[in-house]
């Protein structure tokens, strides 16, 4: 190829950053083979779930910011898709590089897709099996519409090959959100611990999120007074997301959060290099998050997930997750396990070492003729 070639890196949502940015880092290695557009949706927006992010893993600022916001999911797809398609008729890029599965991913591989530009899935192939997940929808037709698609799991591949997609589009890369793990678990030092007095692996980190959780009162009751139960054996902390945030005022919970001990603490979300040292000290997690799942898993952090399904089946292999669904009782019973009798044999899955965007932009050189055609990366075919 003569000329650089033009990607856009899309990124929407907190989970997306920690994703694209050893993606973008790698780019600015060769800036002579690429030109590189950070766009930034919009889809979070407020600073602990958007800018302090950026801030934690040394991104710029986005070149672009379509500054959608929230809104139903036809409606935020559409306001995302709207300022896409134009930016993609100025901008004529080579390739639009998009990660994980949040609304925001799905509206610019459609955008692209049906602009005949080529799109590129990282986080490719997960599936949870479970159509009433928004995200499963994003995965599913993302992976249908994206020219290459790279996996960080074993899974991923059968998934993908069952659903018709060609095997030569397939890459095996590993894991971009260990990628920024690796490279910040050493930046993170403890003085949000000090903050919150917790001592190394004597309390339990909480994060909730999904709408199945959340967005019903009886059942985020449920997981609460779960929570108040745990906190009279062990701390608990718990950095709440917004949407959790808001349903606890609309549900009328503030006063039942309130009125628990001070073994119970609940905060705003807090950056990344804050939680990332709460996650490396803590005796167990709680959560539906699923980038979480990953870091417990690389970190060995015993990860309780209070789902009935995951689409990261490689870190139960891997000895760290366990999921509990959301049934008070259980959910206890589980941690009660962990403080008890914590588990020991804990692995690392297979290319989860810092390394997943060297690959992955390794191979796309190759792919768009800026390496030797000799040389293709043995590291990612599948
Ligand atoms: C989104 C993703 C989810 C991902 C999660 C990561 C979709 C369908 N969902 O869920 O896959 O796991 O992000 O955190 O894309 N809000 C704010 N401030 C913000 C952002 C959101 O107040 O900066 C509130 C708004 O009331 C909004 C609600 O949170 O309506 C939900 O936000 P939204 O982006 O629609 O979905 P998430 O639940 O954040
Ligand atoms: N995270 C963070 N601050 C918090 C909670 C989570 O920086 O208060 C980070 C966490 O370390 C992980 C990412 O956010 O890297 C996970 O994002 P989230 O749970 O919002 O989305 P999901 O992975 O479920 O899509």
């Amino acid at each position: 190829m003569s000329r650089k070639l033009k990607v856009i890196n899309v990124v929407g949502a907190r989970p997306n950053f920690m994703k694209i940015a050893p993606l973008w880092r790698e780019q600015k290695k060769y800036s002579n083979d690429f030109e590189s557009i950070l766009l930034h949706t919009g889809q979070h927006y407020d600073y602990q779930m958007s800018q302090r992010i950026f801030g934690d893993l040394d991104l710029p600022k986005p070149d672009i910011y379509l500054n959608v916001g929230s809104g139903s999911h036809a409606e935020q797809t559409a306001k995302v898709m709207i300022p896409f398609e134009k930016c993609l008729k100025e901008l004529e890029p080579d390739l639009v590089l998009v990660v994980g599965d949040v609304n925001s991913t799905l509206a610019c591989a459609v955008v692209a897709s049906k602009m005949h530009i080529p799109v590129a899935h990282v986080e490719a192939g997960l599936r949870s099996f479970d159509r009433t997940m928004p995200e499963e929808i994003n995965r599913l037709l993302t992976d249908q519409l994206a020219d290459y698609l790279f996996v960080t799991e074993n899974s991923a591949i059968t998934n993908l090959i069952h659903e018709g997609r060609p095997i030569g589009r397939i890459f095996f890369s590993g894991n971009v959100m260990i990628d920024s793990l690796v490279r910040s678990i050493n930046k993170s030092d403890d003085a949000i611990l000090d903050k919150f007095k917790l001592n190394p692996d004597e309390y339990a980190l909480v994060t909730l999120h999904r709408p199945s959780n959340v967005d019903d009162p009886e059942t985020l009751k449920g997981i609460i007074n779960a929570l108040i139960r745990i906190s009279e054996s062990v701390k608990v902390i718990f950095p709440v997301h917004p949407r959790t945030r808001k349903n606890f005022k609309a549900f009328y919970l503030d006063d039942l959060i309130n009125s628990t001990a001070a073994n119970l603490i609940v905060c705003d979300p807090v950056g990344y290099l804050d939680f990332i040292a709460l996650e490396r000290d803590a005796k167990m997690v709680l959560t539906d998050s699923g980038g979480i799942q990953e870091e417990c898993c690389y970190m060995k952090i015993p990860c309780l997930t209070l789902r009935y399904n995951t689409e990261r089946p490689v870190t139960i292999d891997c000895g760290s997750n366990k999921l509990t669904g959301s049934n008070p009782e259980n959910i206890v019973q589980h941690a009660m396990g962990i403080i008890n009798n914590p588990p020991t044999e804990l692995h690392t899955p297979d290319k989860w070492d810092g390394r997943a965007a060297v690959r992955i932009i390794e191979e796309i050189r190759w792919l768009f003729e800026m390496a030797p055609k000799s040389k293709r990366p043995l590291s990612v075919k599948v």
